[in-house]
């Protein structure tokens, strides 16, 4: 999906700006995303450990699950902001790939700087989905 330079800087300060609500007290990796939604709309989400540590949810997952549970489904990009600029886990392509594979992914470093930026096919090539179910 296609968005502005000036989309992509504000989404990225987003990302940044919820990172700092991560909790992560056992990994002390903190996650940061924010959701641009087709209507122009930003959802964000940040990592949420357990002390019951498989109990985690990772920072894409609450952002997605923040924007479809106030009724957007259509989404433009994500930018995921972390120290390094890490990549979106397994889990999180998947549950991405659920709303689209054209969304644009960017991941950043703390400092704000894009370290990747791609799709969620990109990221998950020949994902599974809906019509896989269909095989049968
Ligand atoms: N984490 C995310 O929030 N998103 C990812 O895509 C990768 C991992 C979090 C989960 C955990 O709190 C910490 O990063 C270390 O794995």
């Amino acid at each position: 999906m296609t968005i502005t330079e000036q989309q992509k800087t504000d989404l990225v300060a987003r990302a940044l700006l919820a990172r700092k609500n991560s909790y992560a007290p056992y990994s002390k990796y903190h996650v940061g995303a924010a959701l641009l939604t087709e209507a122009g709309e930003i959802f964000d989400g940040v990592n949420v450990e357990n002390a019951s540590y498989p109990l985690t949810m990772c920072a894409e997952r609450n952002a997605v699950f923040k924007a479809v549970s106030a009724g957007s489904r259509r989404f433009s990009a994500i930018a995921v902001a972390t120290e390094n600029g890490g990549s979106p886990c397994g889990a999180c392509r998947q549950v991405l790939s659920e709303f689209g594979l054209d969304t644009l992914v960017l991941t950043a470093d703390g400092a704000g700087r894009i370290q990747l930026e791609t799709s969620v096919g990109g990221l998950l090539p020949s994902a599974f989905g809906a019509s896989d179910l269909d095989a049968d």
